[in-house]
Parts: structure tokens; C-alpha cells; sequence
């Protein structure tokens, strides 16, 4: 079963809603009408009803049966606002700045979320990763007993014998320089995404030195979390610090890190920073051919991904059922 079969039929039994604040994107409605005619997923675009009937038309996409919300005429908009309010009310939101603020589409898409109107919202294919990622971050936060939220992209491509690489990546969007705790935490939550996607976690806590080999504070910080990563997870295969090649292949392994029940056959893989996560996960789904998906957000109180810019309808409609189902439950 593919992964995107793994959602649809989680969704099959237990339908959900999505909003999409950017309701009059083609790639929205495309990805809409497919979601309608499969009728599991009900998409809530963001808009005036007018200008996106116009789009679908236009673009040849029959969402019939789409729900539609206009911030500007919502009946719910005066709860939406005092609950913003009081939300954000110690960071200074007064009702007049929430009014204002909440016209914006993924402010309002993500009050739908936290008001319990949708179950789940995708945004980002006009908005930079900060406009997408601020409303989510401010007003549903971090789940109970987490102190950050992360994220990770899961690859996946099928080899010539038929058999599928599936590996995730993390942080490579959200965290700029994790500090120990926090690498334990992206950790914990990668582990968790990574059994979503139905992968057997092999950890590799990632550097440019393998067992101590080479010095550093970096070096230092992933050691430090991967040995109290490895201590709190005991059921879970952890190893760490080691380079890229000692954890993906079974030659170099077997050189730079014996007797290590990841090294060679890591999967799994926690970068030190955003920048070698980001540049990491674009060389390997570049160069490797894989499909792509994500950020997938982790540690955050409510179901909520970002779309990266250059995605497509099918990837639109792939990212909505993983994001409608959640990767933490
Ligand atoms: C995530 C990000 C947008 C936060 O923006 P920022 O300007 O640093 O935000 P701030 O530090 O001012 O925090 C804004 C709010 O988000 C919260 N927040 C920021 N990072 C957070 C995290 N990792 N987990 C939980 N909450 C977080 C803050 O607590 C703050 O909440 P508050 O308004 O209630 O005080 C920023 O870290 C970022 O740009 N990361 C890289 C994103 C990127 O470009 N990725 C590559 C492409 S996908």
C-alpha cells in the first residue's frame, strides 16, 4: 500500500474537514474536486464564494459541494474574536487588532482549528514559511508536555524490486539551532511521525563526526542527545553521533561505528540544525528521486502543515489527507 493509500484509508474510516485558507489557489480546487468526488475529506475554502466559483470554472474543477467561508461575512466571527482575544490577550491583542488580524486567512483558518469548526487546515502555497507558520505557533502552541513544536519531511520512493525507501528528516523547517533538550524532543516526535508512515524507527543523531572521531560543540550537542535520547527511549533504536555515510551504509558502518544496531540501516535521521536539516532533505529528495512530504509539524496542539510553494494539486491533495489524519495520534 502506498502512503497516500495508508491516509485515504485511515480517512475511509473516520472522515474529516480541512480548510484551505487559500481558497481561490487552482492547485486547491483541483486537489478540492478530487477530495469531494472521494468524499472523506470535506474541503472549507477561504474566499468569496463568487471568486472561487469563478476560479473552479475557469480552471475546470467541479467543487460542488465544497463549503465555503467568507471571513469578511462569518456568523461565529464575533466568538472567533473574543476567543482570539482572550487567547492572545497578554500579548497585547486588543478586539479592534484581533477584528483586523483575523481577516487574514491563516489567522482565521487556524481559529476554525482551535474553535473546533474543522479538524484540520493546509496552507503555503502563496505564503512565505513564516506567515504560514505564526498563526499555528501563536494560537494553538505546543501539546501538553512539549516544550517546542518541530517538524519533519518524510521521502519515500519505490525501488526496482518493487520494495519502498521510506525515510524521515528532522527538523529541517522550523527550529534554527535545537539545544539538546529540544533535539531529545524532535526525537520523541520523529519517532512517533515516522511509525505514522508505518517505518520501523532506525534514529541516527547526525554530524560530521562518527563516535567521537571529531570535536566541536555541535559534535558535543548531538553525542549529549543521543546518549539521554537512547537512555529515556530504551525500546527505540537510537544511535549517535555519527556522519551520513556511517548511517546509511553498511560498509562505512561497519569501519566507523561497529556493533551499532542503526549505523548502516538508519532511517530515520535528527540533523543539528535547521540549516544541514534543510539543505540535507533537498539533496537527498533531489538527487534520490523521492516524493516528497511535508513539513510535517510535530509537537503542535492541533492539525495543522504548511505546502511548500512549488507543490502541486497531487501533492495538495496527498498533504491534506496526511494532514487531516494527523502523524501523532
Ligand atoms: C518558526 C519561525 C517562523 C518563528 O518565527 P520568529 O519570528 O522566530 O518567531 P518568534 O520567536 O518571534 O516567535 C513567535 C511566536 O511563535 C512561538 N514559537 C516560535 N518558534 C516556536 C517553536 N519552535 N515552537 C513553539 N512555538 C514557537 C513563540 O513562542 C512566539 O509565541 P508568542 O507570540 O506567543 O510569544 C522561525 O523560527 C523561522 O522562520 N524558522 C525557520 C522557518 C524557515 O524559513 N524554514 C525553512 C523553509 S520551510
Amino acid at each position: 500500500m502506498t502512503i497516500l493509500e495508508t491516509f485515504e484509508k485511515r480517512l475511509r474510516k473516520d472522515p474529516k474537514t480541512i480548510v484551505f485558507p487559500e481558497g481561490c489557489d487552482s492547485r486547491v480546487l483541483e486537489a478540492s474536486s478530487r477530495l469531494l468526488a472521494a468524499n472523506f475529506l470535506k474541503p472549507i475554502l477561504l474566499g468569496k464564494e463568487e471568486q472561487i466559483m469563478d476560479a473552479a470554472e475557469e480552471a475546470g474543477f467541479n467543487i460542488r459541494g465544497a463549503s465555503i467561508i467568507d471571513p469578511e461575512n462569518y456568523d461565529r466571527f464575533d466568538e472567533m474574536v473574543e476567543l482570539f482575544t482572550k487567547i492572545r490577550g497578554e500579548k497585547g491583542m486588543t478586539e479592534e487588532k484581533a477584528r483586523k488580524q483575523l481577516l487574514h486567512p491563516n489567522y482565521f483558518g487556524t481559529m476554525l482549528v482551535k474553535m473546533g469548526v474543522v479538524d484540520a487546515m493546509l496552507s503555503g502555497l502563496t505564503y512565505s514559511a513564516s506567515d504560514t507558520l505564526l498563526p499555528p505557533l501563536q494560537i494553538l502552541t505546543t501539546k501538553p508536555g512539549r516544550t517546542i513544536v518541530s517538524s519533519c519531511y518524510v521521502l519515500d520512493r519505490a525501488n526496482a524490486t518493487g520494495e519502498n525507501t521510506t525515510l524521515v528528516m528532522a527538523d529541517c523547517a522550523i527550529n534554527i539551532d535545537p539545544t539538546e533538550d529540544e533535539l531529545i524532543e524532535i526525537c520523541a516526535d520523529t519517532i512517533i511521525c515516522a511509525k505514522a508512515f508505518n517505518v520501523v524507527p532506525k534514529v541516527a543523531f547526525l554530524s560530521y563526526s562518527t563516535n567521537g572521531s571529531g570535536k566541536g560543540e555541535s559534535v558535543t550537542k548531538m553525542h549529549n542527545a543521543a546518549q539521554r535520547a537512547k537512555a529515556m527511549y530504551p525500546m527505540e533504536l537510537i544511535e549517535g553521533e555519527m556522519q551520513m555515510d556511517a548511517a546509511v551504509s553498511p560498509n562505512v558502518a561497519r569501519l566507523k561505528f561497529p556493533n551499532s544496531k542503526v549505523a548502516g540501516y538508519a532511517n530515520t535521521f535528527i540533523f543539528p540544525d535547521v540549516t544541514a536539516g534543510n539543505i540535507g532533505y533537498k539533496i537527498a529528495a533531489r538527487m534520490g528521486n523521492f516524493n516528497v512530504y511535508g513539513p510535517l509539524l510535530l509537537g503542535l496542539d492541533g492539525k495543522v502543515n504548511g505546502l511548500s510553494r512549488g507543490a502541486n494539486a497531487q501533492e495538495v491533495y496527498t498533504m491534506a489527507c496526511i494532514t487531516a489524519c494527523g502523524v501523532e495520534d
